[in-house]
């Protein structure tokens, strides 16, 4: 009796970590598609013409993806060694075997957003905005997020 309750209680142990390293996953997920809502979502879209040009629009983008960009190292910091379920990008593992370069990645987003930030007054400007700012993402990107399908 005693053993079936410690086995079953090592199970749930099992099951309660699995759960919230899921959990994990999908916070880490969650953020940058936060990010990704404002500079594919607003940004992006409006530079294509897609939606017009609204100045209360960017700059609000501009300023959620800042407060965004600087929760990564920390949304980051544990490794829930697994992937969202059916999510189309996964982090790769080298996050946390090259933590300390993966976090490196981070401030030059921050000063991609930070020259940018109060100076974008059209589509123009905007353009250049998005540009300097999407090629550091992808800096991040290239090494350390995966496709999954
Ligand atoms: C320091 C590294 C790093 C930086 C900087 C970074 N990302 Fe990511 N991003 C990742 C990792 C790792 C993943 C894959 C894991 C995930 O989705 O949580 C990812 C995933 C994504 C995804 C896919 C989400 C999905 O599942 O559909 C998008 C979109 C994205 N990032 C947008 C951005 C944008 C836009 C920026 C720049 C403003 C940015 N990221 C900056 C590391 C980074």
């Amino acid at each position: 009796m005693r053993r079936t309750m410690i086995v079953a209680g090592t199970l749930l142990l099992g099951v309660g970590a699995v759960m919230a390293q899921q959990e994990i996953a999908v916070q880490q997920d969650n953020l940058m598609r936060s990010i990704a809502k404002n500079q594919y979502g607003i940004i992006q879209k409006i530079t294509k013409g897609d939606i017009p040009y609204d100045q209360k629009a960017v700059d609000q983008a501009i300023a959620s993806m800042e407060a965004d960009v600087a929760k990564i190292a920390k949304t980051f910091e544990v490794n829930p060694k697994q992937d969202v379920v059916n999510a189309t990008y996964g982090a790769s593992q080298k996050v946390w075997q090259n933590k300390a370069d993966f976090d490196s990645k981070i401030p030059p987003v921050q000063k991609a957003i930070a020259d940018v930030k109060g100076k974008i007054t059209n589509v123009a400007s905007l353009k250049a905005a998005y540009t300097a700012i999407n090629d550091r993402c992808t800096d991040c990107h290239e090494t350390y997020r995966v496709k999954l399908k």
